[in-house]
């Protein structure tokens, strides 16, 4: 995709699958993310699992029209029974299990109505967990307002776009650049405070914006201001040139109509902005020493930042 792209396509970290309603006891789907062909399935007990797709046996896809036995799924070619942590348990018409009888798992946690999946490009268990978010459940509380857009990206590239706050401004038409102001939380996590004016029905608004990223693919946005709402943000590699992304939106609930229709026009929005940035994200080019002047955001600071994510080797920054 690109000639000078200095990073491994998919970084290392939870990454949300879907929702949890999508898929109900006893359903078992088809999935493509991290450039591989998976299978997800809800068992009776409730538990979600993923597993590469393709029964070690004759290779079909288990996703299309596998069957959940117990905890477990039931190749439909030859009825290979496969447990949740990827070994072979029952072979019906055979009275030896061969060796190699396994598929790679892959760790799944769900949590404030999404899945997650685990991907780490050196097979290390999750060493971090995604918080449990108060405001989902709760009754003062909206469902999610759910977006989504598959966008011709790396996820890596798409990253910047926060903290390039001049862009607000000459790209997505804010008043003025949002000012920024980085703060590290005490678990090692990032977070962005940044007040700016957004669009509303009854002119500019001000408001406050805290934004923190939990590991590369979840990161909660909370807006301050007339309404106050919550954006979820995720993003999750369909395969080295596609990402998924999903804004899951929720505002405190309101009596207030004027609130509610400021909520709504926010929405829309972000919605607006993000239609915006893939345009961008979809043609832009990754410069490996871009030109910066002082004005731009911490764009340096973010790139450093994030390598911590990634496995492998990268290219030594200017400033280092
Ligand atoms: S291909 Fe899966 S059981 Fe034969
Ligand atoms: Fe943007």
């Amino acid at each position: 995709m690109q000639r000078d792209w200095p990073f491994p396509a998919y970084p290392n970290g939870w990454f949300v699958i879907g929702y949890g309603d999508e898929i109900e006891r006893g359903e078992v789907r088809p999935l493509e993310y991290f450039g591989e062909p998976l299978v997800l399935w809800r068992d009776e007990q409730d538990a979600a699992h993923v597993l590469d797709a393709h029964c070690r046996h004759l290779g079909a896809h288990l996703g299309h029209g596998g069957r959940v036995d117990g905890p477990s799924i039931r190749c439909p070619f030859h009825a290979w029974r496969w447990r949740p942590d990827g070994v072979c348990d029952d072979i019906p018409y055979a009275k030896k299990i061969p060796k190699g009888a396994q598929l790679r798992s892959w760790p799944v946690c769900e949590r404030n109505g999404f899945l997650f999946l685990w991907h780490h490009a050196e097979g290390h268990e999750p060493d971090f967990e995604i918080p449990v978010l108060a405001e989902y459940d709760s009754e003062e509380w909206t469902d999610y307002t759910r977006l989504s857009w598959t966008v011709k990206s790396r996820m890596y590239d798409m990253g910047e776009n926060a903290v390039d706050h001049i862009h607000f401004k000459t790209l997505h038409g804010a008043s003025g650049a949002p000012t920024n102001e980085q703060r590290r939380n005490r678990d090692g996590t990032f977070s962005n405070l940044s007040q700016m004016e957004m669009t509303t029905p009854k002119g500019p608004v001000k408001g406050s914006i805290e934004s923190s990223g939990v590991g590369p693919g979840f990161g909660v946005v909370h807006v301050y201001g007339i309404a106050e709402t919550i954006i979820l943000t995720t993003n999750t590699p369909i395969d080295d040139e596609r990402v998924h992304v999903r804004f899951s939106y929720m505002q405190r609930r309101t009596d207030d109509p004027h609130e509610q229709r400021v909520g709504e026009a926010m929405l829309r929005d972000l919605k607006h902005q993000m239609e915006q940035d893939i345009v961008i994200f979809e043609n832009k080019r990754y410069w490996t020493r871009p030109l910066l002047v002082k004005e731009d955001g911490p764009i340096g600071e973010y790139r450093r930042r994030s390598r911590h994510w990634y496995s492998g080797e990268f290219y030594r920054l200017p400033e280092e």
